[in-house]
């Protein structure tokens, strides 16, 4: 017999509430509404539905996505700001791949998302954490880095950061930082990419307005997914930059010999929004998520001091009582059956052990409060 081959990323682990995912719960994904835009989108469009796209994506995703960023944000985006990607990691790959040269530094707030540190350091650049306080990357200090680099002869001219509903915070910053990062980044002659993958998972209070909407000129460049508010496998998602360096991303040679990015998934996320689907999928899983959230936080009230509730996004960012390290922790938090990742891997520096990331994504809220006391016996039990 053949074994089957896996088809998913995920890997379940029986015995495990894994809280170590930010993925979308399997039964949150939009599966009969994304059947019912695929037949629509090619019995509307026929065979240019599956033709090589529009190098910068099709017309009608542009310009529903035009009018709903619009709808969620102080400042949209012209069609020539605006370039499909296969999701936010390909636009950060493409962005890197573009903005730097191997040898730079990319400054990058800490703690960060974990996985674009991968995505960055893929290009043979380092990556530097921008000095941070209480309320996320200080603008002073920041600059003050930034001359230090300079001086000692080294090229930095970008800052990666998500502002809004962190991985793996939850936190937002703070309007008046916002201001301050995007003057820095005019004085300094830096381009922040501002990841806000999250701005559509709010569950109490208003969406924070994005770096974007705060930049003159090209200061900030913002990229976007589908893969939280929609589904991960569509590979979808999109940058906002000067209409310069849109020409730059669709002139790039792989564009003109394929065409525009995932161009029939794109095609059929027009239809999607277009449709409604978007927005009911949107007001289902928001207070769905909300209540997963809720889940875990009152969860982890009766068990850790000071638990943070994130108003957006998938995460729970945890401080460990004194002396507890989250590799230490894991394996006996795995044995009380409930898993999470160490914070060390949020942070370029090799800080951040005395933290662990909780992930409320994919769990419903009854395996979210037991996965919340698992984890505090295997705190009193490694404490
Ligand atoms: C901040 C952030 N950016 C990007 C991604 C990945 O986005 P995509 O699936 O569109 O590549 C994630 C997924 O966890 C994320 O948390």
């Amino acid at each position: 017999v053949i074994p089957a081959r896996p088809i998913t990323q995920f890997v379940s682990r029986p015995g495990i509430l894994d809280l170590g995912w930010g993925h979308p719960a399997p039964d949150a994904l939009p599966v009969a509404a994304w059947a019912t835009a695929t037949v629509s989108t090619l019995e509307r469009y026929g065979s240019a539905a599956l033709a090589y796209g529009h190098p910068h994506g099709p017309g009608p995703l542009v310009d529903w996505l035009i009018r709903r960023i619009g709808n969620t944000d102080p400042r949209g985006c012209a069609p020539a700001e605006m370039f499909i990607t296969a999701g936010a990691s390909h636009a950060l790959d493409l962005l890197i791949s573009m903005l730097t040269e191997p040898g730079d530094i990319v400054l990058v707030d800490a703690p960060t998302y974990h996985l674009a540190l991968r995505v960055i350091t893929d290009h043979g650049v380092d990556v530097l954490p921008a000095p941070t306080d209480i309320a996320g990357i200080e603008p002073e200090m920041t600059a003050r880095l930034v001359g230090g680099v300079r001086r000692a002869g080294r090229r930095v001219r970008l800052l990666y950061t998500v502002p809004t509903y962190a991985n793996p915070t939850g936190a937002s910053l703070p309007e008046p930082r916002r201001r301050d990062l995007v003057d820095l980044a005019r004085h300094e002659q830096l381009t922040i990419i501002e990841d806000d993958t999250y701005r559509e998972l709010t569950y109490d209070g208003t969406v924070p307005r994005s770096l974007w909407s705060l930049a003159s000129a090209d200061e900030v460049v913002r990229i976007g997914s589908f893969a939280k508010t929609v589904a991960p496998g569509l590979r979808l998602g999109w940058i906002n930059s000067d209409g310069a360096l849109i020409d730059r991303l669709a002139d790039r040679g792989y564009v003109d010999s394929g065409g525009g990015v995932n161009h029939t998934v794109a095609l059929t996320m027009a239809t999607f929004g277009e449709s409604g689907a978007y927005d009911r999928h949107l007001a289902q899983i928001r207070p769905r998520y909300r209540g997963q959230r809720d889940a875990l936080v009152d969860g982890l009230r009766d068990e850790v001091p000071d638990v943070t509730n994130p108003a957006g996004g998938w995460f729970v960012w945890i401080r460990l009582p004194p002396g507890l390290s989250g590799c230490h922790l894991l394996p006996i938090a795995e044995s009380h059956g409930v898993s999470f990742l160490d914070g060390g891997r949020f942070f370029p520096d090799g800080r951040g052990d005395d933290h662990v990331r909780l992930a409320f994504s994919m769990l419903a809220p009854a395996d979210l409060t037991e996965a919340a006391h698992r984890f505090g016996a295997a705190l009193r039990r490694a404490g």
